[in-house]
Parts: structure tokens; C-alpha cells; sequence
């Protein structure tokens, strides 16, 4: 096992998430660890994660000492690296060209990490995102590879074994990146990589278990791939001890609210309550233009919601929610940490601060795809494990403006019509989203001899594998010109189609 110490990079669950593809046990910790906590869960090796801060700031973070003393094999990632390096008597200066996205470095020696992957004498692509850099290196270190702005962009120390990137290896956009971590963890460390998903089910049903103990507990079910896996890997962890309760809050897609119920219940059989608050969301989201406060409304009432429900089924002591990985960076700091707040997950940045329930959040380390491949582990239907992401808050954050139970409606026959062209095309299974949005715009259009006045949507679709960042869908022209063919012509309200052709970064996949 390897020990992932986080100093608050966006991308430090990329490493965690690395090292499982490879077979690799790992937990990722906050850099404030006690060299004790660290001791006892005796890592084969460290690998201090990147960071937004910067090493020549009085207070920025620094690793426990302690970790120097362990005779472990470390690897220092960007901020990571220069960490390790002012604290083993190194010089961090700021104000240097600042290298961000992709870079070239040229691979000057060979050693443990580079072995079999990059040549001396090479010209190798990395991802970079620093401002910093090492100008004096600590003694017994040596330089491995070196880019134009970071002439310390791969160092080693053989004796110790320790070793600093500049670059991010963890990022797809570094391609041999995989392959440098694995010579860290396989070679240097030594792990067998042995570890697989069918090993992080029974460790996440053993962990449920430890935490629930003889507890009862309650899951929001909403359909969606994550909700679902939560749902039935705590079924199989604890039985009837889990109720899930489905919230129809009215702006779920059409038929959804029928297939959960008779998936969970027929043929899962989990204790499964079905409650239609529609009248509540749709009430309270009345007037409500601000996507913020959409989502935070949204959150409250599922809240309030469930509280109601664990009271009706004589109480619950814990919360199960289908929280990922992605949901906890992009608003970790709606939670107190340093990143920025891109959006407030309705299952993270809404929660209310006095909810009497403890969460249990079983996949908060794990990306969709390992969401998925848990899934598969469990027997799930391909139908539910391959299904699109779908967010908490619904339609809702897919109507820009002020949401009512019409401009919902509509949407989900527009949603209807682009889903089932989709699947008929067999496109389904090469998108990672598609779904469509209800512009809060009326455009003029003409219609047999007739002037229309109505409002306008937006079709979108994305590649992607984690959903932090995506590609637009390249349709060919033909299937969006027959899409918008059919919406407009059977749903009535809708004169214009356009296709949202936005990567994320800069948009997002969603439009509030
Ligand atoms: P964005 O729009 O942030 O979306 O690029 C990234 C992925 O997250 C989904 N998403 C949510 N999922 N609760 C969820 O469970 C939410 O509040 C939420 N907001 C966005 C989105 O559909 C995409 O897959």
C-alpha cells in the first residue's frame, strides 16, 4: 500500500486513482498527518500530491519530518516535489517563467523511475501547472529531466529514494505518466499490484459494516448510476437494515420514476419508499433564477425530505449518498478547503450544517468509470451501470431561469426525443452525457404560412472519462439536422434547435 499525502491539488485523487488502475492500494491523507497515523499504516512508499500554494510563503504546508526518517521510497509531485525539496535543504524561488498545460522535457539520465519508459537523450511530452521552481537542489539529489522553464523537472536521489516531478505524471495529458508512476509503486516500492475492484467491494461492504454496526440506515435513490451502486452495495452490506427512498422531485426524466421503483424493489428487492414531492421542489423553486440557489435549495429540501421519511419508518441513524470524487474537489471549498467553488453539488455543498443524520459516502474516492466497474462487480444491469451521468438537482439546473412543472415538461419531451435518436443511432454507449436544456429565449420562426414566437433549446453532448473535464460530441451534421427536426415539429413551444459545441474547461457539462 502507498500513501498519498494531499496538499490540495485538484487533480491528487488522478494519483490515487492511477495507482488503482495498476493494482495498487493507496489512501490519500491530508499533508497534516501524524508521523504516528503514518506509522501505523505502514506504507510501502509516499507520494506527496501538487498544491496551490507556494513553497516560498512563510506558512504554505510542508510534510510531517517525520516522513524523512522512515527509510521509504518518496516521489514529490509539483508543489509535492518542491516541498521535499526545501525541506531537505534545497532553494524554492517564485517568479520564473510560469509553465502551465503542455510541456516538453528533455530526458538528460536514466533512473528507477524512468526505466523502460523514457530513454536518456528523449524528448518527452508532461503536463505542467506551476509558477515556482527548484533553483538549488538538495544535497544527493540529481537531475533526471529538465524542460525550458523548470530545468529541474525530474529529479532523483538514489540512496534515498526519493524523487521530484515538476510535471503532473497522474494527468492523461502526460501519456507516460502511468507508466513513471507504475516504476514508483512497482518498482521502487515494491507492490505486487495485485489489488482489484473485486477487493475494493468487499473492503467498502467490510468499512460500511465497521461504520454502521447495528444502525439503520437511509439512501437517497435517484435512478442514476451512483445513487444506485450505493444502493445495492449497502444492500448487500447490511440487508434490511438500508431503506432507500426515491424523491420525485419533478424534474426527473420522463418514465425514470417508474423503472426505479420496479428495478429496485422486483428485482433487487430493497425495502424502497417512493415519495412524489413534486408539489414541494416545484413550490419553493418558484421564482428562483439563481443556479446557486437552485442548488441549494434543491440539497435543503432533499434534506428535509429524507428527514421526514427516516421519522415515518421510526428513525435512521445514517445518510448513504452516492458522492464521487469529482463532487467533493470541484466544492471542496463550500467545506472549508482551499480550492475555489465551481458549483455546490446538491449532495455536498447543500447539506445543512445542523442535519442529524452521519453520512455515509462509500464511493467518495472513486471516478464514474470505477463507479461503473464496482457496479459490474456487484451483478448490476449494463442498463443502470451505463447509464448517463445525471445530476442531483435534476432539470432544474437544465433550465436556465425561473423553473415551473411547463418549462419542465417540455424539456422532457425534447429530452425524450434527442435520448431516443441517440440510442437509435447507437450512439448512446460513445457519449459520456447528453441531455438537453430549455433556453429562456423566444425566438421568431415560420411554420406552414404561420409566424411562431417560441422559446428556443439547446442540445448537448460530451466525451469524457472522469466529468472533470470534456469534449464535445462531434455529430455528424445529418443526426442533429434530423433531431432538430423532430422537436420542432412534435413539440409544440419549441421553434429553434442549437447544439452547444463548449469543451469543459471553460464551460461545464451542465449549463447552471
Ligand atoms: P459539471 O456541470 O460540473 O458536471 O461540469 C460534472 C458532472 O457532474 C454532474 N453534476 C452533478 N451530479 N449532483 C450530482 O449528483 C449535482 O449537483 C451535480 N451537478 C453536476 C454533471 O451532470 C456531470 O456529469
Amino acid at each position: 500500500r502507498i500513501l498519498i499525502l494531499d496538499f490540495g491539488s485538484q487533480v491528487t485523487q488522478l494519483i490515487a486513482r492511477r495507482l488503482r488502475e495498476s493494482g495498487v492500494y493507496c489512501e490519500v491523507w491530508p499533508f497534516t498527518a501524524s508521523a504516528q497515523r503514518i506509522a501505523a499504516f505502514a506504507p510501502k512508499g509516499i507520494i506527496f500530491s501538487g498544491g496551490p500554494a507556494s513553497v516560498t510563503e512563510g506558512a504554505s504546508p510542508r510534510a510531517p519530518d517525520a516522513v524523512f526518517g522512515m527509510g521509504l521510497p518518496i516521489l514529490g509531485i509539483c508543489y509535492g516535489q518542491q516541498t521535499l525539496a526545501a525541506q531537505l535543504g534545497g532553494t524554492v524561488e517564485g517568479g520564473h517563467a510560469r509553465e502551465f498545460g503542455r510541456a516538453f522535457v528533455d530526458v538528460t539520465a536514466e533512473c528507477a523511475i524512468t526505466q523502460g519508459v523514457w530513454a536518456k537523450g528523449a524528448r518527452e511530452e508532461v503536463w505542467m501547472s506551476h509558477g515556482d521552481r527548484i533553483t538549488v537542489l538538495p544535497p544527493g539529489f540529481r537531475v533526471v529531466a529538465e524542460s525550458e522553464g523548470a530545468p529541474f523537472a525530474l529529479i532523483a536521489n538514489d540512496e534515498r529514494r526519493y524523487y521530484g516531478t515538476m510535471f503532473h505524471p497522474e494527468v492523461v495529458h502526460t501519456p507516460h505518466g502511468a507508466a513513471l508512476l507504475k516504476n514508483f509503486t512497482h518498482g521502487i516500492c515494491g507492490c505486487t499490484g495485485d489489488w482489484t475492484m473485486g477487493a475494493f467491494r468487499a473492503e467498502a461492504i467490510q468499512r460500511i459494516r465497521d461504520q454502521v454496526g447495528s444502525g439503520r440506515v437511509i439512501c437517497g435513490l435517484s435512478g442514476g448510476v451512483d445513487s444506485s451502486v450505493v444502493a445495492v452495495l449497502l444492500h448487500e452490506a447490511i440487508g434490511d437494515q438500508l431503506t432507500c427512498i426515491y424523491v420525485d422531485h419533478g424534474l426527473m426524466r420522463a418514465g425514470e420514476s417508474d423503472q426505479v421503483v420496479t428495478t429496485f424493489r422486483d428485482r433487487f428487492n430493497i425495502r424502497l419508499v417512493h415519495r412524489d414531492a413534486s408539489d414541494l421542489f416545484l413550490g419553493q423553486l418558484a421564482g428562483v433564477t439563481d443556479p446557486e440557489v437552485k442548488r441549494k435549495t434543491i440539497g435543503r429540501l432533499f434534506i428535509e425530505v429524507f428527514e421526514e421519511e427516516q421519522r415515518k419508518i421510526g428513525g435512521a441513524d445514517f445518510l448513504a449518498q452516492g458522492t464521487l470524487y469529482p463532487d467533493v474537489i470541484e466544492s471542496v471549498s463550500a467545506t472549508g478547503g482551499p480550492s475555489v467553488t465551481i458549483k455546490s453539488h446538491h449532495n455536498v455543498g447543500g447539506l445543512p450544517k445542523e442535519m442529524r443524520m452521519r453520512l455515509v459516502e462509500p464511493l467518495r474516492d472513486l471516478f464514474k468509470d470505477e463507479v461503473r466497474a464496482l457496479g459490474r462487480e456487484l451483478g448490476m444491469p449494463e442498463a443502470i451501470v451505463g447509464r448517463h451521468p445525471f445530476p442531483g438537482p435534476g432539470l432544474a439546473i437544465r433550465i436556465p431561469g425561473d423553473v415551473t412543472r411547463e418549462k419542465a415538461d417540455l424539456l422532457r419531451l425534447v429530452d425524450t426525443i434527442y435520448l431516443d435518436e441517440i440510442r437509435k443511432a447507437g450512439l448512446y454507449d460513445k457519449i459520456w452525457q447528453a441531455f438537453a436544456v430549455l433556453l429562456p429565449v423566444r425566438t421568431v420562426g415560420v411554420m406552414g404560412d404561420g409566424r411562431t414566437y417560441d422559446q428556443a433549446c439547446a442540445l448537448r453532448a460530451v466525451t469524457s472519462t472522469d466529468g472533470m473535464t470534456a469534449d464535445v460530441y462531434p455529430f455528424e451534421m445529418s443526426f442533429l439536422t434530423r433531431v432538430a427536426n423532430r422537436i420542432v415539429n412534435e413539440v409544440r413551444g419549441i421553434n429553434r434547435v442549437t447544439y452547444d459545441i463548449t469543451s469543459k474547461p471553460p464551460g461545464t457539462i451542465e449549463w447552471e
